[in-house]
């Protein structure tokens, strides 16, 4: 058997569809004199082994929060260091991620993105879209907000003069994607910091205090034993 009693119980009640802000890379470096740029690169290395903990769990859907629109605020080096980690990472061929069984999706609007960067994820869409064993949703250059409002203007394309709940879902950037069930955001801090506002209506949330260089399969069991444990009613009576 897999899995001990213990641990069981919790892969009764998992969530779907996990979001991750993927915070706390920056004061993980900081504590060690480093700049901050390696944090980020420990960071990619939690992504991995999250991903990996996560498809041993079962669970299909990962979306986290790489890049967002309020990003560009940083230096122009931090920018230019989490876009080489992307590019370096995400395109499936690195070590990290090769062979495994994962379908890339991006929600955010890549386009202001430096060609390559752009070109790198677009070719990793195409190559990975067939592949069902996980998905991962990299939200970059992604706005909560944003995306509503993008999906606003879609259907004032398509003509539309009032609008529905499903027409809006249709429309967002995940629209392929189940709603969020659990959103985690690493390092203590209690915001959504404009994260996916629509899709995570009815998220059971969760802030632990680990940052997230710090996260591993023992971290996401942690988490997911919390979600175990949470009643969701969607507003109505158990
Ligand atoms: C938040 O920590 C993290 C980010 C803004 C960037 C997250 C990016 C990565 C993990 C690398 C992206 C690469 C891939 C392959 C997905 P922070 O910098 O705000 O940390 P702080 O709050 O401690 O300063």
């Amino acid at each position: 058997m897999l899995f001990s009693k213990k641990r069981k119980s919790f892969l009764d009640n998992l969530p779907i569809h996990v979001g991750i802000i993927m915070d706390g890379n920056g004061r993980w470096a900081t504590q060690r004199g480093l700049p901050r740029n390696v944090g980020h690169k420990e960071g990619v290395n939690a992504l991995y082994r999250v991903v990996k903990a996560l498809k041993k769990f079962g669970i299909k859907y990962l979306s986290v929060f790489a890049f967002s629109t309020e990003n560009w605020k940083r230096s122009k080096e931090e920018i230019d260091g989490i876009f080489n980690l992307v590019k370096e990472n995400i395109n499936f061929d690195s070590p990290k991620f090769k062979d495994e069984d994962i379908k890339l999706v991006t929600s955010g609007d890549i386009t202001k993105f430096p060609d390559e960067l752009r070109t790198s994820l677009e070719e990793t869409i195409e190559r990975t879209k067939d592949k069902n064993g996980f998905v991962l949703n990299l939200a970059v250059n992604y706005g909560g907000r944003m995306d509503i409002v993008q999906a606003v203007n879609n259907l004032i394309k398509q003509g539309k003069k009032s609008i529905t709940e499903e027409d809006i879902i249709n429309n967002l950037y995940t629209k392929d994607l189940p709603p969020l069930d659990f959103v985690i955001r690493a390092s203590g801090e209690q915001r959504i910091s404009n994260f996916m506002l629509y899709q995570m209506a009815y998220s059971e949330l969760y802030f632990p205090k680990t940052l997230w260089p710090d996260f591993n399969e023992k971290e996401i069991e942690k988490c997911l034993i919390e979600f175990s444990k949470r009643k969701r009613r969607y507003g109505g009576i158990k």
